[in-house]
């Protein structure tokens, strides 16, 4: 037997049935909804918290299922993107990191210039600031430094005329013996403006009467002056006043080598004395020659 044609005689009672009237899917629907918007079954607890139904304003009054779903969305905006105003600290924190940035990166470019720049070949530039010490060498040259720290450092106590303070038991300079004449010696001079000088000493100079000192002491220079200048500075005192000790422009008796040998040997030391300096350091005494820097 063919399959039935379903046009053709009664439906059959397998088919499914489609209801009509009361039973149609509108009255299901409608009786559905209706329960849904029981003021009764949309309170939480199910139990009416509005019982004379007074209706609120917006679609479906207070327990209809938008009343509801209204009171939620109330409650909790959806969040959106929009162009909320940047608050005020923000956009000066920023300006002011901005500017600090542009500052900077001017500030420490080291006058790079792009234009310049030459990847392929760039040039070790010398370090600005590490400029080479002085090297004095001739008795003008070393005295031209040495007046300039003589004034700064040691008028103070030997006075710039170098006729010391003998009230205060600072001894002269000017024509001492120590500086110009028979004790005068490069590694002995080196040390006293290097480690300072205490204790007893004989000065005879013309300048002053007094020869015995030794109540006061010489504080030590080995930090607050450089090799150069410290060489440069007992040019000046050997060659300045009534003493002319380096006849020879070229040929400078105390030179930086001299007290970078002196420094080099002794180190870090205490101050020196005369007796030291005569005992340890005959006026033919040479330090060895420290290697140059
Ligand atoms: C704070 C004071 C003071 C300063 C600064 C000072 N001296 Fe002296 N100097 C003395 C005293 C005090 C003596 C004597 C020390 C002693 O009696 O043992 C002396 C002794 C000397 C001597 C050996 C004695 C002589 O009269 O010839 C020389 C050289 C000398 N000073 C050079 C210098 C030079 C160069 C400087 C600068 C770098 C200097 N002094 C800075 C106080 C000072």
């Amino acid at each position: 037997m063919s399959t039935p044609n379903p046009n053709d005689g009664p439906i059959s009672t397998d088919a499914p049935v489609v209801p009509t009237g009361g039973d149609s899917v509108q009255d299901l629907h409608r009786a559905q909804m209706a329960q849904m918007n029981d003021p009764v079954m949309l309170t939480a607890d199910g139990v009416d918290d509005n019982p004379e139904g007074h209706d609120e304003a917006g679609a479906g009054g207070s327990d209809s299922v938008q009343g509801m779903h209204g009171v939620l969305m109330r409650e909790q905006a959806e969040p959106r993107d929009g162009f909320e105003p940047v608050p005020f600290w923000v956009a000066i924190v920023c300006g002011a990191l901005l500017m600090w940035g542009g500052y900077y990166i001017g500030a420490n470019s080291a006058d790079f210039r792009a234009d310049v720049f030459d990847e392929a070949n760039p040039v070790a530039t010398p370090v600005v600031g590490a400029a080479p010490e002085p090297d004095p060498q001739t008795v003008e040259e070393l005295k031209a430094i040495g007046s300039k720290k003589y004034a700064a450092i040691c008028a103070a106590c030997h006075l710039p005329e170098g006729v010391g303070k003998p009230a205060e038991n600072i001894p002269p300079l000017d024509g001492s013996n120590w500086v110009s004449g028979d004790q005068a010696a490069a590694p002995r001079l080196a040390r006293i403006v290097l480690y300072g000088l205490k204790g007893p000493i004989e000065v005879k100079s013309p300048v002053v009467s007094k020869t015995s000192w030794g109540v006061a002491a010489m504080p030590a220079h080995s930090e607050q002056l450089k090799d150069y200048e410290i060489a440069s500075v007992l040019i000046y005192v050997r060659n300045t006043w009534s003493n002319k000790a380096d006849p020879d422009d070229k040929k400078p008796a105390i030179t930086t080598a001299i007290v970078r040998a002196a420094r080099t040997k002794d180190g870090k030391r205490d101050s020196v004395t005369a007796a030291e300096l005569l005992d340890k350091f005959p006026r033919d005494y040479a330090d060895p020659p420290a290697p140059k820097k």
